[in-house]
């Protein structure tokens, strides 16, 4: 190791939270680099996803007790984007853009498993954690796992301005389908009609919520592709067509416990419409579907080189504002995906990568 061997920050569980997240429930501390084995490479993370699904991981008991408990003082999770500084690797080279899960911190080493290269076709190195990442992988594994979308059908997207949303709202537009978005404000509607093109959205904080979806979908949702579950499931429901397919593709709103507490027990009109309906409900997950990715990356490939989808990056300036930028998440959703850039550019420099915001 030689003297320049660089120094960085990284962000650990500090306790586990009790109801929401808070910032404070994570400590950002300073460490030096990992030192390189043979067939290692060291990776300078330029730019830090920010999912919804690593609340689940901080809990003291995930997933009721499910999972084994991440020990505090760990790092956080989470796939990064970053270039390759050192390498004693044969297949990774210096100055490569590599994405992976390299947690929340400034310099990470690895062995290249479940590394991908950045693939340049597919826009700037943030578009490999969003639309060409997890989030549009996920969206075009959703349609996959609903038959595709076929012409004239209605899909009802929730969290439709999210990372996963808006990428689903996309491809449903590109493939004949017609979207109807849910968003939180008008802001985000206007974003999604305007800007990604769904066909229709309704505001959940609207008054006229309910009157605004009706309108949306006067022959009903063939599929409604759900982010968030909750008590939004039963306000659906009735609108689903005869036959239509319910795939739950995230729970958004009750991976916050306080969500859960006021949910009142609306199983029984849900079976109710869905044995009276013939709905269906699948879930889904994009784990183990590495199989479509060529054929997903072919289709965003010509997506985004005929401009039919721009996918919105929200970005956040310095390693210090991981923390309250998973909070927010849940508290003051943002549209498009979430990153945080951790460092200005993908420069080789060994020195102390830009950090800036205070928790
Ligand atoms: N199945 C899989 O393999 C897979 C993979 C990745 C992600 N996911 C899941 O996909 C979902 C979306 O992920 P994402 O990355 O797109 O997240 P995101 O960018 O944070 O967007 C999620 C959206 O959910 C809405 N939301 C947040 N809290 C809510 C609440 N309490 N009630 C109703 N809506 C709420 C917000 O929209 P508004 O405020 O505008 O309504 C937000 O924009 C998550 O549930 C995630 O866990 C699943």
């Amino acid at each position: 190791m030689t003297s320049d061997w660089p120094e960085g920050q990284r962000v650990v569980l500090r306790n586990y939270p009790v109801g929401s997240l808070q910032p404070s429930d994570f400590a950002v501390e300073q460490y030096s680099a990992p030192a390189l084995a043979d067939g290692e490479f060291l990776v300078r993370t330029l730019f830090i996803s920010v999912d919804p699904m690593l609340r689940l991981f901080v809990d003291e008991k995930p997933f009721g007790g499910a999972m084994p408990a991440m020990p505090l003082g760990t790092l956080m999770p989470g796939a990064a984007v970053g270039s390759v500084i050192d390498s004693r690797h044969p297949d990774f080279a210096v100055g490569e853009l590599v994405e992976g899960r390299f947690g929340w911190r400034n310099y990470a080493t690895s062995n290249g498993v479940g590394v991908n290269r950045v693939n340049s076709a597919l826009g700037g190195p943030e578009n490999a954690l969003g639309i060409a990442g997890l989030p549009g992988f996920t969206a075009y594994v959703g349609l996959h796992t609903a038959g595709g979308i076929k012409a004239g059908q209605t899909i009802l997207v929730s969290g439709a301005a999210g990372a996963v949303g808006s990428a689903a709202g996309a491809l449903i537009r590109a493939r004949g389908g017609r979207a109807v978005g849910i968003v939180g404000g008008p802001a985000k509607r206007k974003y999604l009609l305007e800007e990604v093109g769904y066909d229709a959205v309704a505001d959940r904080f609207a008054p006229d919520f309910t009157a605004q979806l009706a309108a949306a979908l006067p022959k009903g949702a063939d599929i409604y592709f759900d982010n968030v579950g909750g008590p939004l499931l039963a306000q659906i429901i009735p609108l689903m067509a005869r036959g239509g397919l319910v795939l739950i593709c995230g729970l958004m709103a009750q991976y916050q416990k306080k969500d859960a507490q006021h949910a009142k027990d609306e199983l029984p009109d849900v079976l109710r419409a869905v044995m009276f309906k013939g709905l269906r409900i699948q879930g889904f997950t994009q784990v183990g579907q590495d199989a479509l990715r060529p054929a997903f990356e072919q289709e965003l490939a010509s997506l985004l080189a005929t401009g039919q989808l721009r996918p919105k990056v929200h970005v956040t300036e310095g390693i210090e504002q991981l923390p309250t930028a998973l909070v927010n998440l849940f508290d003051k959703s943002t549209t498009g995906k979430v990153v945080v850039r951790v460092a200005s550019d993908g420069s080789l420099s060994k020195s102390r990568p830009v950090s800036s915001g205070e928790n």
